[in-house]
């Protein structure tokens, strides 16, 4: 007998919301083939890391982990490490950690079945590792979905745009997108199991091209809002070179489509954003802001902002803030530029001593705190549709997001979560509101 029950699997994601959601495939795929999934490590006989490599800090993340769990080895746990390190550093990290037995890229989760065949039979070292050319489907037969009310579904894999910064291109493969009509039939599906929220995921999920030529982007967002039981319909994350105003005119006529656009800018400078190769200028960013802001909604718009990128200069990082200023955006994610393995900016000299990308990246977060202190001030007194997610003891308070993706603590009767409530906002702060339900 083995020391541990056969076919238990502890699993951890990092990264963004596609992992998050391809973890839900990998979980799926594993339940189905007779795998119960366990809490912890020590109860797990298969331990599984569904990796990022976005920054060199979350590539060190997965391998310390690893390193920390090195001592169940001899008590007979499988590691395998998934997602896009796996793909990024391949074989090399059975020299890494030797004790790691499966490696399997995002493109191979359909073959998940045979590798752990594999693996059950003493396999040592299992791959599932496709290059970029690959044209495979992403998709996998069974998804198992954590949250009952609020799911993602994947509309277009990998990316062909090669910013200069990023590793996704090389991690994810080039971009292939799955026909309308097949997101529209998982749509409905979800809808039927009484999910009201639809999440739409890709690294550029607005470069959507229907395979079968059917629908644009916009219109199959349209098309999702307009399903029966769907509620709410939200997209990440979009590409500023490929939003077209058609986006804001699907918002502007579908009630269900919410009042928010995430479309990361990573840089307020032209002479940066030209080296990122980012392909569009800040006044072209600044025209589809004006799209927006001209919508009859109010629709909220969030952005990334990457300080330090080789060459940056002090009036480079100025134009970054005053670009804060004319959009004031309702959140800003700030990283600070990190050299990544395969990219071109790996050639450019990563001049800028950490200690001063730390501080453009505090500058940059303070100048931000104000303007949303600011801005999230114009909800108070406004009642808002809420969806219910769940209770938080320790404010003895219910928590839930608006249309614009805010989360608002309030007060009022029992609900329950996945429940839509109108909540009168009283208190602003930062990053959240505050309020009271409408009975
Ligand atoms: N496809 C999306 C972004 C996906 S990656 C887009 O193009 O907008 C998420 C964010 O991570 C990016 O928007 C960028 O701000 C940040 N990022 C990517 N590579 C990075 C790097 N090498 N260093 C620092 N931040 C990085
Ligand atoms: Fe990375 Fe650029 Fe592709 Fe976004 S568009 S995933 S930042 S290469
Ligand atoms: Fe990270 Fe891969 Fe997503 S690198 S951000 S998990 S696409």
């Amino acid at each position: 007998m083995p020391s541990h029950p056969p076919k238990t699997f502890y699993l951890e994601t990092f990264g963004c919301q596609m992992n998050v959601h391809d973890s839900e495939k990998v979980i799926g795929t594993l339940v189905s083939e007779g795998y119960r999934q366990v809490q912890t490590v020590e109860e797990a006989g298969l331990v599984l890391y569904n990796t990022c490599s976005i920054r060199d800090k979350a590539e060190q993340k997965v391998f310390n982990r690893l390193s920390d769990y090195k001592k169940y080895q001899k008590q007979g746990k499988k590691f395998a490490v998934l997602g896009c390190v796996a793909q990024q550093e391949g074989a090399r990290i059975f020299e890494r950690a030797p004790y790691v037995s499966m490696v399997c890229g995002s493109a191979s989760y359909r073959n998940l079945p045979e590798m752990l065949v594999q693996i059950e039979a003493g396999n040592q070292r299992v791959t599932g590792l496709d290059d970029r050319e690959t044209d495979k489907c992403f998709e996998t037969e069974f998804t198992s979905r954590t949250n009952p009310h609020r799911g993602y579904i994947t509309i277009i894999e990998g990316c062909d745009k090669f910013c200069s910064y990023c590793v996704v291109p090389f991690t994810r493969g080039k971009e292939r997108s799955r026909t309308s009509d097949s997101v529209l039939a998982e749509a409905r599906q979800m809808a039927d199991l009484g999910y009201t929220e639809i999440q739409l995921l890709g690294q550029n999920v607005n470069s959507f091209k229907d395979p079968a030529g059917k629908h644009t982007f916009a219109e199959l967002l349209a098309a999702v809002g307009q399903i029966e039981g769907i509620k709410r319909v939200r997209f990440t994350t979009s590409h500023p070179r490929d939003f077209g105003r058609d986006i804001v005119e699907a918002i502007d006529s579908v009630p269900t489509l919410c009042d928010h656009v995430h479309l990361p800018v990573q840089s307020g400078s032209n002479r940066v954003l030209d080296a990122m190769q980012r392909l569009y200028t800040r006044e072209q960013y600044l025209e589809r802001i004006a799209w927006m802001k001209a919508a009859s909604r109010e629709i909220s718009i969030t952005t990334d902002i990457i300080v330090g990128f080789p060459g940056e200069t002090e009036s480079d990082f100025q134009q970054t803030l005053s670009l804060l200023e004319q959009v004031e955006f309702d959140a800003v994610f700030g990283f600070k530029y990190s050299p990544r393995p395969n990219t071109p900016s790996l050639k450019l000299e990563d001049a800028l001593p950490d200690e001063e990308k730390a501080r453009r990246l505090a500058v940059v977060l303070e100048k931000q705190r104000d303007i949303q202190r600011r801005r999230y001030q114009r909800h108070l007194g406004q009642i808002l549709e809420v969806m219910v997610e769940g209770r938080n003891d320790r404010h003895q308070q219910w928590t839930g997001r608006t249309t614009q993706n805010k989360v608002i603590n309030f007060t009022g009767p029992e609900v329950s979560p996945g429940s839509y409530v109108p909540v009168v906002t009283t208190a602003a702060f930062p990053n959240s509101l505050a309020g009271q339900m409408v009975i």
